[in-house]
């Protein structure tokens, strides 16, 4: 009624009327600002998610797409002193683990494997050129879907949208701790489960959702369209789970909100309308850049037992009679060349079959499935394990080679901003002083010596071996105090900018038009149902339906320590609930 009154309030103004000009023009800037400009999809085009995540924009068909080079975000004005120190130095002062401390908030070692997932999904330098990043730019699970179509093929049956037996698809994964594979592999089973219900249910007869056919066998096209749409159609979903995991269990133990009842989370997917300013973009489109790749090598957090499991493995596939703290680039390389070989393959090549492949410690059953019971026991020993504290001085010594080739990458090839300039352009306050960086004395000591200036820190170090923030209400990761503002907002463009993930009521995204009533419903959050929220459980139960409880703690509240747990829990006052 407002806009019917305006329009007749402007109609009795004379057409000169210097009024009536400026009202006018501001309801037509109302009116613009309603759409998007241009439009972020079209109806029909680009159904799926590619395999290699182009087409998310439709004018900038290769934005976050897979083998695409890095984006930056801050270009690097200071100019760094020309002898920097060695990476190894760097390493051996500011970064290699001194101790083991236990992390501040309970977090377990399954967060960040959880974590390393998807930071897999997003990033994969390649080894021939690292300004390529051979992942897309998409929460997308290319993990085990595969970076290419050639990719995703390996990993298919070709049949009914399935997917080969607890297969997965990144070689950059089997040097993980086995419990970061065996969430892999938790996803590739969620995918057939679901392929098998989008099938079963046969539900739509909405165009935008496929109505899939009975009888196909006479029909050798209609098999292969139906494998595609089955497929493509639990991709999709899949990907919504592992949004959902991210959003309704990681980010609130991020955020320490699993330490209360809240049922708030952080999702960064809805309408956002300011008065008179239009939609807040949604699914434009994602690159990731350079110094959120820097910021994320998160290797402090890497719990004792998982640190035992890197040194064996390097040690295991490296040069015979030299420690992994010892090695270089090349040894580094013979490490994947000799794991690569083991699988099967003659030379390193991307394109493993995947399926050759065996959970270390476990083994394979006929059907080419792993025993529920031994993937469980991997995911509770690391819900057990408690996650490193970030600090300075926290990453363990078999991965000095693997940082240096970051501080190299970030110095030499990349060219990075400084750790200063970085936080210039997250809007905080530059360093003008080493101790405001680290107050530790030995720390600012080494870092004086190192860097002279404050303004020299690299990005690198300057991220990893910042003091790191207290874990407290609002905050339960603890990072270094620049990491933790930055992630949120990376978090924010990963997701908002998808528009697989963000744009309802296109044929292209999250809704139930597209991924079936049944499955939106299975997908949308059960806040009764015993974790707040959390979707984790509910994943855990679903694919190993005999081997948890419904009020199973260790699927309920995987990503804290049970001790961390149950403290919670009693200070909620419903620890006998669990
Ligand atoms: C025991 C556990 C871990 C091992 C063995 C490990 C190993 C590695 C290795 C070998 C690389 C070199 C590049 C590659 O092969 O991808 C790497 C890079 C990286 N790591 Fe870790 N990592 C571990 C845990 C983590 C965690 C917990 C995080 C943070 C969530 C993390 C974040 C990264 C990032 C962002 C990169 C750069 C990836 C790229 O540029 O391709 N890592 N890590």
């Amino acid at each position: 009624m407002l806009l019917e009154q305006v329009v007749i309030m402007l109609s009795t103004l004379p057409p000169n009327s210097v009024i009536g000009t400026s009202l006018t023009n501001t309801l037509i800037r109302f009116l613009w600002a309603d759409l998007d400009h241009p439009p972020v999809a079209y109806v029909g085009a680009n159904r799926y998610r590619q395999a290699d995540g182009s087409g998310n924009s439709p004018w900038d068909v290769q934005l976050g797409a897979s083998h695409t080079a890095y984006a930056r975000s801050v270009p690097p004005m200071h100019p760094l002193p020309p002898n920097l120190p060695d990476p190894g130095t760097l390493f051996d002062a500011l970064l290699k683990r001194d101790e083991f401390v236990p992390h501040p908030s309970g977090i377990s070692s399954l967060l960040f494997n959880f974590a390393t997932t998807i930071i897999h999904s997003c990033f994969q330098t390649s080894l021939a050129d690292p300004n390529i990043n051979e992942a897309s730019s998409y929460l997308d699970l290319s993990i085990f879907y595969g970076n290419n179509q050639d990719e995703q093929n390996k990993v298919r049956t070709g049949k009914l949208g399935l997917m080969h037996p607890d297969v997965v698809s990144s070689s950059r994964l089997f040097l993980m701790p086995a419990a970061v594979t065996t969430l892999a592999v938790v996803f590739t089973r969620n995918h057939n489960l679901i392929a098998e219900k989008l099938l079963g249910i046969n539900e739509g007869d909405h165009p935008d959702v496929v109505k899939y056919k009975e009888d196909t066998e006479k029909d050798p096209k209609g098999l292969v369209q139906q494998d595609e749409d089955l497929f493509q159609t639990a991709r999709l979903v899949n990907c919504g789970w592992f949004l959902n995991v991210i959003f309704q269990d990681y980010i609130r133990a991020i955020l320490n909100i699993n330490r209360s009842n809240s049922l708030w989370s952080l999702v960064p997917t809805g309408v956002i309308r300011p008065p008179l300013q239009g939609p807040f973009p949604r699914g434009v489109g994602n690159a990731v850049a350079v110094e959120f790749n820097i910021l994320y090598r998160w290797h402090a957090a890497i719990s004792a037992q998982d640190e035992e499991w890197i040194e064996m493995e390097m040690k295991k596939w490296g040069p015979r009679g030299k420690q992994p703290v010892d090695y270089t680039e090349e040894d580094f390389f013979t490490v994947y060349f000799n794991m690569t070989k083991a699988l099967g393959e003659s030379q390193f090549s991307p394109l493993l079959l995947r399926e050759r492949w065996n959970i270390p410690g476990i083994k394979r059953k006929s059907d080419g499935y792993f025993e529920d019971r031994d993937l469980v026991n991997i995911l509770s020993a690391a819900t057990k394990n408690v996650a490193g504290a970030f600090k300075a001085r926290g990453s363990p010594a078999a991965m000095r080679i693997i940082d240096m080739m970051g501080i190299s990458a970030a110095r030499s090839t990349w060219g990075t901003c400084s750790l200063n300039e970085f936080r210039k352009f997250l809007g905080l306050e530059q360093f003008t002083q080493f101790k405001q960086w680290n107050s530790d004395p030995k720390i600012i000591d080494i870092a004086s010596q190192l860097y002279t200036h404050v303004d020299n820190i690299e990005l690198f170090p300057g991220l990893l071996a910042e003091e790191a923030k207290p874990s407290m209400p609002g905050s339960g990761l603890g990072p270094g105090y620049t990491v933790s503002r930055a992630i949120l907002s990376d978090a924010a463009a990963l997701v908002r900018g998808d528009r697989y993930l963000t744009l309802p009521r296109l044929s292209n995204s999250m809704n139930a038009n597209n991924f079936t009533v049944y499955q939106f419903e299975e997908l949308t959050p059960d806040l009764e149902g015993g974790s707040f929220g959390g979707v984790l459980g509910k994943l855990f139960m679903r694919v190993f339906p005999e081997q948890y409880s419904f009020n199973s703690a260790y699927a309920l509240f995987a990503f804290s320590t049970p001790a961390t747990t149950e403290d919670i829990l009693r200070k909620l006052g419903i620890k006998q609930q669990y």
